[in-house]
């Protein structure tokens, strides 16, 4: 579905990016992975994706820094010819009630989910638009949708990124170049382990089918959404939640 095609993703090294470079590269791209991880995971990463017959390189980046990702897509334009599809999924949480929660925690999460995304679109955007092709994927989270208690940072980060994402969607729309934003529901990674078990079951509760989510339901999602089967879709949001929020 993907042959020839160079993706471009953030936070790829583990948990949902991860799944996404790998469905990706199974599909014929040519991988660049992101991440602040250290260069032997992200090499390691990097092998598995390249398993699948097809080029990965790892560029540690942290995305939330203007400047560094700036000259990590100049990097990758260099390495690679080009970008047809990016996938802004580097994410990060600093939980805690508003009361509790400090300026740093709210900049942090913000930094990297928001602007970070921001970062990614903005070095990519000239580039997206002479080549008049593109293949936007943001991902979001359902608790931008509906907000979620312990999550002020994160769920206003979350929603920046829909407001980001139709955004683009229409500035880009006569150019070939379709943005859309997926918001997961609770997927089993590095990020929900942090979760207690009874907070886990808690969550399951609330899920109409009863289940946490998997990475590659999400990169299946990913890969309709960079493919071109999802050419007069842009500006959506579609959530993969097990039916938790509707
Ligand atoms: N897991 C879930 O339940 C869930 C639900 C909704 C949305 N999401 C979103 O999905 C995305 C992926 O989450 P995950 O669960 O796979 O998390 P994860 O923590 O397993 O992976 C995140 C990856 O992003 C990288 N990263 C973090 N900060 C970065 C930065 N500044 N620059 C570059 N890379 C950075 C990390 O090193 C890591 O490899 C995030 O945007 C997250 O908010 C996750």
């Amino acid at each position: 579905m993907l042959k020839n095609k160079i993706a471009v993703i953030t936070g790829g090294a583990r948990g949902i990016g991860f799944a996404i470079a790998d469905k990706m590269a199974k599909n014929g791209a040519d991988i660049a992975i992101l991440d602040l991880c250290d260069d032997a995971a992200g090499k390691e990463a990097c092998e598995k994706i390249a398993s699948n017959g097809v080029k990965c390189s790892f560029y540690r980046c942290n995305v939330s820094d203007f400047a560094q990702s700036e000259e990590v897509v100049k990097q990758i334009i260099t390495d690679f010819g080009r970008v047809d599809i990016l996938v802004n999924n580097a994410g990060i949480t600093r939980d805690k009630l508003t009361l509790a929660m400090t300026e740093a925690d709210y900049d942090a999460v913000l930094n990297v989910n928001l602007k970070g995304t921001f970062n990614m679109i903005k070095h990519t955007y000239r580039q997206f638009a002479k080549n008049k092709y593109g293949k936007i994927i943001n991902i979001s989270s359902v608790v931008g949708l509906m907000g979620n208690a312990g999550q002020a940072n994160y769920s206003a980060s979350k929603a920046g990124v829909v407001g980001l994402t139709k955004t683009i969607a229409k500035e880009l729309a006569t150019r070939g170049i379709n943005c859309n934003a997926i918001a997961p529901g609770f997927i089993g990674t590095h990020m929900t382990d942090e979760m207690t078990e009874a907070a886990q079951n808690e969550i399951k509760k609330s899920i109409p089918m009863a289940k946490i989510g998997t990475p590659e339901d999400v990169a299946n999602l990913a890969l309709f959404l960079a493919s071109d089967m999802s050419s007069y879709i842009t500006g959506e949001v579609i959530k993969v939640d097990g039916g938790l929020y509707m």
